[in-house]
């Protein structure tokens, strides 16, 4: 665990203190005295010199400090370097089993600290659920001099902390395995997440209701599976939101992936576990948000069905009416979240949403484009854009704009029913251009493609392995600057 603790003023007294720097320079804090500042920048020189490392423990004026690169990565902005740092340190403070250290940052400017906070939050996630003896757990409290912004800095640190717990909470929801976490298990726990922040409201649709209201997607891909499928709904409303806007989030939450009929090949097919991940994020963020008290009105869709083989499970071929009368032919099985997406989007609209954003590990053919750095997105809106390019910027997580080809679009044409769920060329291109046919003229709309950044199987940033997380931050964002006034 990570305590961060905010004072004017620090006592010396600490286990250690940390220093971060940029190539030769140190950053944020001059109070090091003459002589410090020497030694400082020898051990700065040798640094760079290779002949000591990064994270390095040194002696300047009397205490231990911990020099922590802020520049180390490649490709990094300089607030995800920052990130990073705090990243380093956190693990670093807890393997020397350090219990308090002492952090200047008087001289950073607020998102840089905001950014530092979260790095250490991320060096002390833990997931143990499945561990009969986990390592003990081990707390560093960073006491945080911040001089006269120590009001800002509470605001921050109470902020971040907030951001953090709800990303850990997507986290262990993607990192729970397939048959622990299945549609109903799922519904559960976002009723005891709505029922502890107040202001989101909670109902579930059961299959009775999704087969009466015609939501047929969600009913199709769940057919195979002897865990129903369902949908979620959440919504918080405050007060003092802007009348005019309503963010609707859409979360896939395929709760594992096989494939169904068009089954998967067996190499990394456990990683399907993580197909819930954009319902994941969804419910995070929208509970953030209501503690966050943001003024923006929020509802989340999830869209729960396992996609399974069993024997009513869907078969390659059969046609379906999905919830805005359009029928559907499902080529392939394994397409399907687009199915369960189209009921998501379609209760979204009827709800009044004025924006959708969905998320989605929604195709294979994104993963192989943008890798683990980069989430995919499409979107109607060119200053819906922009915002989720800020958003992502603010979050250090990268977004990339993908075209909603046009000249795509006739290979989702069936013979006989209205739409096939699968094309022929660009895969992530007709799975954005599928989703789209659910989206009613008017409503601004945004398809992110997680498939690639929202599990990792090798070490990535502040994720060791598994769930990363995506998302849950810039949709907290997001909800930020749909609810600013401007
Ligand atoms: N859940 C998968 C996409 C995926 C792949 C997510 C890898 C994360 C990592 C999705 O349901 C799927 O299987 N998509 C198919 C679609 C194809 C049949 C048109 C794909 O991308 O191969
Ligand atoms: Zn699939
Ligand atoms: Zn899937």
């Amino acid at each position: 665990m990570i305590k961060l603790k905010i004072a004017k003023h620090v006592a010396d007294n600490t286990d250690a203190h940390a220093l971060f720097f940029v190539k030769k320079a140190v950053q944020f804090s001059s109070v090091l005295t003459e002589n410090g500042e020497v030694q400082a920048a020898n051990v700065l020189e040798e640094i760079e010199k290779g002949i000591c490392e990064d994270l390095e423990i040194v002696e300047i004026d009397g205490h231990k400090t911990i020099f922590v690169n802020a520049a180390k990565e490649r490709g990094l902005s300089s607030l995800d370097h920052l990130r990073m740092a705090g990243y380093r340190l956190g693990k670093r403070a807890a393997q020397k089993q350090f219990k308090t250290v002492k952090l200047l940052l008087a001289d950073a400017a607020d998102e840089q600290v905001k950014a530092i906070f979260h790095g250490l939050y991320y060096s002390a996630y833990k997931f143990n659920k499945y561990k009969t003896k986990p390592a003990k757990d081990f707390t560093v409290t960073f006491d945080i001099e911040a001089d006269v912004r120590a009001k800002d800095f509470e605001r921050i640190a109470a902020e971040v902390a907030v951001e953090q717990h709800y990303t850990s909470l997507a986290k262990d929801l993607v990192n729970t395995v397939g048959s622990d976490l299945y549609p109903e298990a799922f519904a559960h726990i976002a009723i005891r997440e709505a029922h502890k922040v107040s202001g989101v409201a909670i109902s579930i649709l059961n299959p009775r209701i999704l087969a009466k209201e015609g939501f047929n997607g969600l009913l199709t891909v769940g057919a195979g599976s002897r865990f129903e499928p369902c949908m979620v709904k959440l919504t918080y409303s405050p007060k003092n939101a802007p009348k005019d806007k309503h963010l609707a989030i859409v979360g896939k939450g395929i709760t594992f992936d096989t494939g169904g009929i068009s089954l998967k090949p067996a190499k990394g097919m456990k990683e399907m576990q993580s197909d819930m991940s954009g319902a994941a994020a969804a419910l995070a963020a929208i509970c953030a948000a209501a503690e966050l008290k943001l003024p923006l009105k929020i509802s989340a869709y999830l869209c729960l069905a396992e996609n399974r083989i069993g024997s009513g499970a869907v078969l390659p071929g059969d046609i379906f009416k999905a919830k805005n009368g359009k029928t559907v032919m499902v080529d392939n099985t394994d397409a399907e979240g687009r199915l369960v997406l189209s009921d998501g989007i379609c209760a979204a609209a009827e709800n009044g949403a004025t924006h959708i954003v969905d998320l989605a590990t929604l195709t294979g053919a994104m993963v192989r484009a943008l890798g683990p750095a980069i989430t995919g997105y499409f979107t109607n809106d060119e200053e819906l854009s922009q915002k989720i390019k800020a958003a992502g910027d603010a979050t250090c997580e990268k977004f990339w704009q993908m075209p909603l080809e046009d000249e795509y679009a006739n290979e989702l044409v069936d013979h006989y029913a209205d739409l096939s769920n699968i094309g022929k060329s660009a895969g992530a291109i007709l799975a954005a251009l599928f989703l789209r046919e659910f989206v009613p003229e008017g409503i601004k709309w945004s398809h992110w493609d997680i498939a690639g950044t929202a599990y990792v199987e090798h070490p990535w940033k502040y994720t060791t392995y598994g769930a990363t997380g995506i998302g849950v931050q810039s949709l907290i964002e997001l909800s930020r600057e749909l609810g600013d006034k401007a």
